[in-house]
């Protein structure tokens, strides 16, 4: 059974401190961040994180993020190895960022999936603040969704998919930011963006002189070559429904919509400003087109939605590659899986 705790107006201590506990004795708890929600467990118990595992349907060579509340705890799971991890990290915790850093014996092989890194993450989120602190121990979690699935960031969405399967839920209400959090590593004194979020290349260039975005952010990963990121091998934020992405001009765009959907029955997903101009009733916005951040925090909900419409296809609206663009892109584009025009 799964204990629902409402925390959309208060951050009631005591029921997060219940959830602390379930987490320190090795059961699951979905809590939201600043994100998306996340499906937690004890970082330090191999038997606690390998429920993660099972619950999502998750490839076992995809690492976990763990998720810290304070600098000391950076220190007991892994190394910070360089100035300019330390400079990123100054800079960018507590916030929507992973650094993947070299980890120490505490964190057990399900975490890493083997490998000799971890990645950590400082949320700003007060309940996913708060709930580290009460579980006293790291949380190593995933987003919460059935892998391969449009991250959850309604608890209503995510109790679809894992009502009975988890311990504890949270309800902290829709998240802000809607997208995962960037995730870089520092290789050969590069900061490589393994997958982009609200903290942008141009964020990081603030902080560090050399940054560079990961080949795999937007290009198709073949099969069978090393990644840096596993994740990015695998199919991601799909919905069952296919899906295509549609690129170019605003009226470039709208002219390749409205011929698709004269031959097929299409859900379009796109922006306010041209739901006129596109014929059919059939039409879910994701905001206005330059609100990047209003877009970023719909996509994943309104993709679930529009998969509910049993439709043959669904079409998406692109935006440019460039800032946030760039995190949005990289989710649709996965997606539609690489299906673009
Ligand atoms: O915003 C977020 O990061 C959310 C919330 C819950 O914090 N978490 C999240 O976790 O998105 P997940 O598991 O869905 O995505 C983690 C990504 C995966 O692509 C994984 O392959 C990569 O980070 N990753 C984790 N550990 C890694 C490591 N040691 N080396 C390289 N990539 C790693
Ligand atoms: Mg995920």
């Amino acid at each position: 059974m799964t204990k629902y705790y409402d925390l959309t107006t208060i951050n009631d201590i005591k029921k997060i401190e219940q959830c602390g506990e379930i987490i320190r004795n090795g059961g699951l708890v979905i809590f939201p961040t600043e994100t998306v929600y996340g499906i937690g467990a004890n970082a330090l118990s191999e038997e606690a994180t390998k429920k993660i595992f099972k619950a999502k349907g998750r490839a076992q060579d995809n690492p976990l993020i763990v998720h810290i509340s304070n600098y000391d705890m950076i220190k007991k799971v892994a190394t910070i190895s360089n100035e300019i991890e330390k400079k990123l990290i100054n800079a960018f915790m507590p916030r929507p960022f992973t650094i993947i850093l070299s980890k120490k014996e505490i964190i057990p092989n399900t975490v890493s999936a083997g490998l000799e890194t971890v990645g950590i993450r400082m949320p700003s989120n007060e309940i996913a603040r708060m709930l580290i602190e009460q579980a006293k121990v790291p949380i190593a979690a995933p987003s919460a969704n059935i892998s391969g699935r449009p991250s959850g960031t309604i608890l209503q969405d995510i109790k679809e998919e894992f009502d009975g399967k988890v311990d504890a839920m949270i309800d902290g209400g829709k998240v802000t930011i809607g997208l995962e959090s960037t995730v870089v590593k520092v290789i050969n004194g590069v900061t490589t963006i393994l997958r982009p979020g609200k903290v942008t290349v141009e964020d990081i260039k603030k902080v560090v002189e050399h940054v560079e975005v990961s080949e795999n952010v937007m290009g198709k990963v073949k099969s069978k070559e090393k990644v840096e990121s596993p994740g990015m091998k695998y199919r991601h934020y799909a919905p069952k429904t296919k899906c295509v992405l549609v690129c170019g001009s605003d009226e470039e765009k709208v002219t390749k919509i409205n011929k698709i959907i004269k031959e097929k029955f299409t859900i379009v997903i796109g922006f306010d400003e041209h739901k006129n101009a596109i014929n059919t009733h059939r039409f879910i916005s994701l905001g206005k087109k330059d609100n990047l951040e209003e877009i970023s925090n719909n996509l994943f909900t309104k993709l679930r939605e529009a998969d509910k419409q049993m439709a043959e296809l669904i079409v998406i609206e692109g935006v440019e590659a460039k800032g946030l663009g760039l995190a949005i892109m990289n989710r649709l584009i996965r997606t539609c899986e690489y299906d673009v025009i």
